[in-house]
């Protein structure tokens, strides 16, 4: 079972009584994806073909789709989550809002993304979820704080994929990011324990997680240019996403 199957974990983190870090980094990504929709439309000169990646509850589809300035420079939206959960949740909200000639939605685990076998224009993974992938094998069970993160193989196999599906010119937002310092890691772990969740990490670690399988990571740049060797470093922006360095925007161009 993934952690989004379980009603509770659901309940916790889409809910509107979020401590507001985690809600006003909602907010910002909002502004700057709007933005950067609108500009790679400008470039594109035709309806964007987007892929969202841990779509969750439909959040960012719902919210794109009540904008038609913005709606309508989408063509097609399509989302993926590995938790049927979510699934479910946003087929009823495509259904909901009648935009099922443009939204679809898919189970799949993203680290077998190339199995969708398309490209798109726009590949947006939203509020944190990219923090979410841990390394293939970490075992949340027998851990030790003083995990060496110089890599992430899941993190970097889901991304390579995601980057060769581009088409040129295309993007790929990681909405948010935590950014890693001892102020985020606190706000982390004030929110993690806000939600019930017994922490297994302390200030060596770049993530914070908990015994039951949450997991999130702090970001710097360089952690990012390590992560995506295969990416020219020109081609990363990073946006600042508030004024108290807790979260940022990646945006990574699959130009020439
Ligand atoms: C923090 S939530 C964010 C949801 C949504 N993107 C938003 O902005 O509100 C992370 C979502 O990613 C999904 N997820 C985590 N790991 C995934 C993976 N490997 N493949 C696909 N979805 C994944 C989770 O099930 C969950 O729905």
């Amino acid at each position: 079972m993934e952690m989004y199957d379980n009603p509770k974990h659901l309940e916790d983190t889409f809910d509107e009584d979020l401590p507001e870090y985690l809600l006003q980094a909602q907010w910002a990504e909002f502004v700057e994806l709007k933005k950067a929709i609108v500009e790679l439309h400008r470039k594109k000169k035709s309806p964007l073909k987007v892929l969202d990646v841990g779509i969750g509850n439909a959040r960012v589809l719902g919210h794109l789709a009540g904008i038609k300035e913005i709606w309508g420079l989408i063509g097609n939206y399509e989302g993926i989550d590995i938790a049927q959960n979510c699934v479910d949740i946003t087929n009823g909200v495509i259904e909901e809002l009648k935009i099922r000639d443009k939204a679809s939605v898919r189970l799949l685990d993203a680290v077998n993304l190339k199995t969708l076998d398309k490209k798109y224009d726009l590949i947006i993974s939203t509020w944190f979820t990219a923090g979410n992938f841990y390394p293939f094998g970490f075992d949340f069970k027998g851990f030790k704080p003083g995990y060496d993160m110089s890599t992430n193989d899941r993190f970097t196999m889901i991304l390579r994929q995601a980057y060769e599906m581009l088409t040129p010119g295309g993007e790929i937002i990681i909405g948010s990011m935590y950014i890693d310092n001892e102020a985020t890691r606190k706000r982390q772990e004030d929110a993690y324990r806000d939600f019930g969740w017994s922490l297994i990490t302390d200030e060596r670690d770049c993530f914070t997680a908990s015994k039951d399988g949450w997991w999130s990571q702090r970001f710097t740049e360089q952690r990012i240019y390590d992560y995506l060797p295969f990416v020219p470093k020109k081609n990363i922006s990073f946006i600042a996403l508030d004024t108290y360095d807790y979260a940022m925007m990646v945006i990574i161009r699959n130009n020439p």
